[in-house]
């Protein structure tokens, strides 16, 4: 590391569809940290749309600024620094997070730093554990990233395989869908699978060979809705069991590919992040595998696996440190890469 890091940082995530602002004072007191999702303007239509969700940003960025400030006990001239989520995200509803970091920042004269929303989700875990050991495999799973990466120092990473078509999180979402559960579908199918029966239905696992580090959920999304479609031709849909049995074939493969990267790399530590981590089954099978293979596992508080800007705050904490600032011509990066090629 060579800056220092502003010793109070005021952060904004507004990358989809939570407007969230926190305060992290010297990189692990976290003052205060709130979130307003978006969730029940999105579910009427069963997915995010992207206009809402600026539109949303817009009217609640202020408010939750004032909201996170009032519960930190601190004043806006009290911050030292900005940080901000400037993608991946959605294009507009990230450049309402982008322009309010903006004029705090010139407005106060702070220092402006412009973070990678997945590398926030990384960064949760330093809420929660304060310290980690490199090097460690990181599991990414979010609504709109799934990744296994080899992570070797703060803010170095290398992308081992990411997901060949849909991520962790649209799997469960769209499987819920199909069983007609509500937006966001993994909260939901988690709750049910804890009353039905794991092996009830068969559906496929793509491992895509051995040693690959890609996943692919696009097969099981359609076994799922060729299964729910013939069940419900015979009356026979067990919701309960449907939804465990879906989250027992993306859980089994997640923690699989991660384990055996972990022994493949000869790393110790295991990482999980995003929101997907949020998922009871997946925490439980990770920390018995981690268990039997020796391996030391980091995950966040659930609090932490979804969209927050406490992550933000985290992440942008050890940026700053390494001596990055963002310049005034900070942008949205809907596409915002974080690894370097292997
Ligand atoms: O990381 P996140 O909050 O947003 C993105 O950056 O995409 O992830 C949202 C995704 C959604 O697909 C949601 O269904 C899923 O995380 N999710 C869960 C759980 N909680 C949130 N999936 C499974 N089990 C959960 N408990
Ligand atoms: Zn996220």
């Amino acid at each position: 590391m060579t800056g220092s890091s502003p010793r109070v940082i005021l952060a904004i995530e507004t990358s989809c569809d939570e407007t969230a602002a926190a305060v992290l004072e010297e990189g692990s007191r976290l003052r205060a940290n709130v979130v307003a999702s978006q969730a029940d303007i999105h579910r009427q239509f069963g997915g995010v749309i992207p206009e809402l969700a600026s539109r949303n940003h817009l009217e609640q960025v202020n408010i939750l600024v004032d909201s996170a400030l009032r519960e930190s006990g601190l004043a806006l001239g009290d911050m030292d620094g900005i940080a901000v989520s400037c993608g991946p995200g959605l294009a507009g509803a990230l450049l309402v997070g982008v322009n309010t970091a903006k004029g705090l920042a010139y407005g106060l004269g702070l220092p402006l730093l412009g973070v990678n929303h997945i590398e926030g989700h990384i960064y949760a875990n330093w809420l929660t554990h304060g310290q980690i050991e490199f090097p460690l495999i990181g599991l990414v799973v979010s609504g709109g990233h799934t990744a296994l990466t080899r992570m070797t120092g703060h803010g170095r990473y290398e992308l081992l395989g990411q997901t060949r078509d849909d991520s962790a999180g649209e799997a469960f979402d769209k499987a819920a869908r199909a069983m007609g559960l509500p937006y966001p579908g993994g909260p939901e199918i988690d709750r049910l699978a804890s009353e039905g029966r794991e092996g009830a239905y068969e559906l496929p696992r793509a491992w895509l060979g051995d040693g690959s580090w890609e996943f692919s959920f696009s097969g099981l999304k359609t076994a799922m809705m060729r299964l729910v479609q013939r069940e419900r031709e015979k009356k026979t849909l067990n919701i309960p069991d449907l939804a465990a049995s879906f989250q027992e074939s993306v859980v089994e493969v997640l923690v699989e590919k991660t384990v055996r990267a972990a022994v493949r790399f000869e790393t110790g530590n295991v990482l999980m992040a995003g929101g997907v981590a949020a998922n009871r089954k997946l925490r439980e099978r990770m920390a018995r595998r981690a268990r039997e293979e020796g391996l030391r596992l980091y995950c966040p508080e659930p609090v932490f696996c979804t969209d927050n800007a406490a992550m933000i705050a985290c992440a942008a904490y050890y940026r700053f440190a390494g001596g990055e600032r963002s310049g005034w011509d900070l942008n949205a990066i809907p596409g915002m890469k974080l690894y370097s090629a292997k």
